[in-house]
């Protein structure tokens, strides 16, 4: 066992492609080896035009610019880089299961099983494997299974083959990825067997300090990322509910926030209020908490933790009603804009974002809806927004919402002679948008509501619109 050369990530997503690219950039020595089974993907990552990368990330065109083609390589060619690997990252993604034990509960592990069962069969002598996905605690058990068990555990070239599996939780948020990578609060490795910890520990020594690398056990490592996220996600849901109660009391979140994130032990950050949480990340992860709570039989935990995503989902149905209501309980030929479509500024990722519940449920009401977005596709949000699961066959259907929504990349245009605004994501860019102009050419009498608490309520107090923000009260 010597160190390692060789790196192979198995899916080149959210996570796999930022998280290997900073790798490669930081240690050149490396040579990293990206694959996935989605060809499209692959051709995007290999695109000569950096600005059509498949996923937008502040930085990242960058660091592709310098390393791809030298130590970082994208290909569908799964099984070589396998093979040739000394230590392989299991990337993949790992939805909410949609059928059977644990639907709507717990994570969808087929494709995280069968990457443990590819990398059984054609790793050739001792392969790290090292778990990136966020994964139920015990999973890490799974992957050892199946490596050790599904084939004789000798390559192809007769060589006696072995693994270690570790647990390695990617902390990034998307849209600040890079900087997180970078600069990391913390990594994270579990694992038993101290040669492989050491291994990935000498890797991420190149860049981050020594006394932010933590080591666990493996499952310390993969119940701290579900706590993680479930502690972030409590803290937008507790401010979230608190908007509720500005708006009715005459409070004010801003100031609410300002005066509770003041305290050091509270502190600033991750409590502003919005339309609810979305991203890959966050509900999956709670689920997974309340799935686990519950198979132990502690229901009370279970039950804490379940309220934060109830919290969540209120929180967007409550902005929808709001808004029906004041457009006078009628949405019929109504036609609304929709800034933002993106779960938060600075990405192209729509998953779980709060606008497609949103949408969905004002477009059932007979509205109109003008979508605008600075980075998502009008590709995206038709797979958002007119695919829906049948809930008895469990098969894809395109709803016929298509006709519902516009999709505009020009905000003025999605703005012109709408009843209503509504800013789902807080891009910075809305705030620097001719807002008089906006209002100029709205149909009256016209709504802004403005979920994400971005812009200057009073600088809308002489014009003629009504001004709606969330957590403001009378
Ligand atoms: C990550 C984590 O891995 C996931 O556990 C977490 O919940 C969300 O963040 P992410 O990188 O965001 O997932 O997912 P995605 O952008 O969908 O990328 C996963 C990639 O894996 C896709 O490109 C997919 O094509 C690829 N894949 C999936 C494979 O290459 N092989 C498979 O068998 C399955
Ligand atoms: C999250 C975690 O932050 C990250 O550590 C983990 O690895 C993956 O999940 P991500 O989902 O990419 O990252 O973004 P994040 O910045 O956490 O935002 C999640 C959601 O919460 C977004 O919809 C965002 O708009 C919302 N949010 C965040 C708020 O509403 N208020 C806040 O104060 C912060």
């Amino acid at each position: 066992m010597g160190l390692i050369k060789k790196i192979c990530c198995v899916g080149a997503g959210f996570v796999g492609g930022p998280t290997m690219a900073v790798f490669a950039d930081k240690c050149p020595q490396l040579n990293i080896e990206i694959v996935d089974i989605n060809k499209e993907r692959i051709n995007d990552w290999n695109q000569n035009d950096l600005t059509k990368l498949p996923i937008f990330e502040p930085g990242l065109k960058e660091i592709i610019q310098r390393v791809r083609g030298k130590n970082l390589h994208f290909s569908c060619d799964i099984e070589p880089a396998i093979k040739n690997a000394d230590m392989v990252f299991i990337s993949v993604n790992t939805p909410i299961k949609q059928k059977g034990v644990g639907a709507g509960e717990t994570s969808d592990l087929r494709w995280v099983e069968a990457c443990a069962r590819k990398i059984s069969e054609v790793a050739t002598g001792h392969t790290i494997v090292v778990e990136k996905s966020t994964l139920p605690v015990r999973t890490a058990k799974t992957i050892k299974d199946i490596l050790n068990a599904s084939n004789p555990k000798v390559d192809r070239f007769e060589n006696k083959k072995s693994f270690s599996v570790l647990s390695n939780p990617e902390f990034l948020a998307e849209g600040t990825a890079i900087i997180n990578l970078e600069r990391p609060d913390r990594v994270l490795i579990g694992g038993d067997d101290d040669y492989a910890i050491e291994s990935l520990k000498k890797i991420y020594l190149n860049w981050v300090p020594p006394e932010r690398i933590i080591c666990s056990n493996l499952w310390s490592s993969e119940l701290s990322k579900l706590t993680a996220n479930a502690f972030l996600a409590q803290r937008i849901s507790s401010i979230n509910s608190i908007t509720a109660l500005c708006e009715v009391t005459g409070a004010d979140i801003k100031e609410v926030g300002k005066a509770v994130g003041s305290d050091s032990r509270i502190g600033e950050k991750f409590i502003s209020p919005g339309p609810g949480f979305g991203g890959s990340c966050f509900k999956k992860d709670i689920l997974n908490l309340v799935y686990l709570c519950r198979y132990f039989g502690l229901s009370e935990v279970a039950e804490f933790w379940n309220s934060i995503v109830k919290i969540n989902s209120w929180q967007k149905k409550r902005i929808y009603s709001l808004i029906v209501d004041k457009l006078y309980g009628n949405l019929f030929e109504k036609n609304i804009a929709i800034l933002g479509f993106a779960f938060k500024s600075n990405t192209n990722d729509t998953r779980e974002s709060p606008a497609i519940d949103i949408c969905k449920d004002l477009i059932k009401e007979g509205a109109h809806l003008n979508i605008h977005d600075y980075k998502v596709s009008k590709q995206a949000i038709s797979k958002e927004l007119d695919l829906d699961l049948d809930p008895f066959t469990n098969v894809l259907s395109r709803e016929s919402t298509s006709k519902s929504w516009s999709f505009f990349d020009d905000v003025y245009q999605a703005t012109k002679e709408v009843d209503a605004i509504i800013i789902i994501t807080e891009w910075e860019d809305y705030k620097k948008i001719d807002w008089e102009l906006i209002v100029h050419n709205l149909r009256k009498p016209s709504w802004i509501f403005d979920t994400r608490v971005l812009l200057e309520p009073s600088y809308f107090k002489n014009m003629d619109v009504n001004f709606w923000q969330l957590g403001l009260g009378f």
